[in-house]
């Protein structure tokens, strides 16, 4: 495993990080959760993403009896608050109160004292920024959380944050965006911010979902137990990626992908790690097997003439607008 600073901070990150949303406590039974995280460990992953929201609060207790007994120095947990997660208007959102009760609901589930990175999941247009830092600051200060992140934040948003959490004294370090070769909305405006402001990005999907392993064939049904089939919550979300065109042009990175003598998971997630301002890659995994696949792309240096013959591949199917980068316009 490769290590790299998260952002300018002292914090260091495996640059491939394990997060279980739709796989703990939903998708996959619990001792397959268990393999996967030690897979993770026995890979030399030492980051581990979660949040409150994931299978209705149930993720975070899977990760917290996956990771009981480990050194808790020797990993990094993160968590996120925002998405609802009870039925009161208050359980959800970005205010004072809410950010106070999930903390310590999440540490109660995690096994732990506290997190290393605690971020917002997304921005709350219905709660004043400055409320809610205030309480990110509280929550740095009582020892609950060692730093501050957030989730899909456009640059203007990191911008307003950042000058806050520089008033306030407590390190916002983190942005956790989608990035992946076809989802490339973060490239023109929220990476030359998070440069300036000393922001790192936690990119996550970076494989598509699986979509970029080249599993999904063009006209043929999913593959049997692939999030395409998880009815529960899965097959929605990856969906948008699921058309012939994008499936054909994936099928067509499989030769490139043997030429560097990798894996379409390895080379996928590898190219996300080729932006210096990543600093780690996010994979979920259904499998302790998938784990050791994907492992295998820290450390990659892909070479100018392959970046460009992906780039010809898959830039018709590639979203780009910065626009994409968006939070509920309505607390949900
Ligand atoms: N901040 C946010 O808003 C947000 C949103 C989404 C995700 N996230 C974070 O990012 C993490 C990763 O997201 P993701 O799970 O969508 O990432 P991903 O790595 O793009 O997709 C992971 C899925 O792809 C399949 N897969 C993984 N490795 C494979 C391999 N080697 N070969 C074939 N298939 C493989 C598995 O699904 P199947 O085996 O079921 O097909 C696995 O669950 C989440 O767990 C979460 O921590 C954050």
């Amino acid at each position: 495993m490769e290590f790299r600073h998260l952002g300018r901070s002292g914090l260091m990150v495996s640059e491939i990080s394990y997060g279980n949303w739709i796989t703990h406590g939903s998708q996959v039974e619990e001792d397959a959760a268990l393999a996967c995280v030690r897979a993770a460990l026995d890979s030399g992953i030492t980051t581990f993403d979660t949040a409150d929201v994931y299978a209705g609060t149930r993720a975070e207790s899977v990760l917290g009896r996956a990771l009981k007994g480990e050194r808790r120095e020797g990993l990094e947990i993160f968590t996120k608050v925002y998405w609802p997660t009870g039925p009161g208007r208050n359980d959800r959102g970005l205010s004072r109160k809410h950010i106070m009760e999930s903390i310590d609901g999440s540490l109660r589930r995690l096994q732990t004292d506290h997190v290393d990175l605690y971020q917002a999941h997304r921005y709350d247009y219905s709660t004043p920024l400055e409320e809610t830092m205030e309480a990110f600051a509280d929550v740095v200060r009582s020892g609950k959380a060692h730093y501050i992140g957030v989730s899909e934040w456009k640059a203007s948003q990191l911008r307003e944050a950042h000058a806050h959490a520089r008033e306030l004294r407590i390190p916002l370090i983190s942005n956790q965006p989608q990035y992946s070769m076809l989802w490339r909305v973060i490239e023109t405006e929220v990476i030359p911010a998070s440069e300036e402001l000393g922001i790192g990005q936690i990119v996550w999907s970076p494989m598509a979902q699986g979509v970029l392993s080249g599993k999904y064939l063009p006209g043929q049904p999913p593959p049997a137990g692939s999030r395409a089939t998880d009815e529960k919550s899965g097959a929605n979300f990856i969906a948008r990626f699921l058309n012939d065109d994008v499936l054909t042009r994936v099928q067509r990175l499989k030769p490139l992908a043997e030429q560097a003598g990798l894996t379409m998971a390895q080379l996928a997630v590898a190219w996300v790690l080729q932006n210096p301002n990543v600093a780690s890659a996010i994979v979920g995994a259904s499998r302790p097997e998938q784990v050791h696949d994907n492992v295998k792309a820290a450390g990659v240096k892909l070479d100018a003439d392959l970046l460009k013959a992906i780039d010809e591949i898959v830039e018709p199917v590639t979203e780009r607008d910065p626009a994409k980068t968006e939070s509920p316009a309505q607390r949900p």
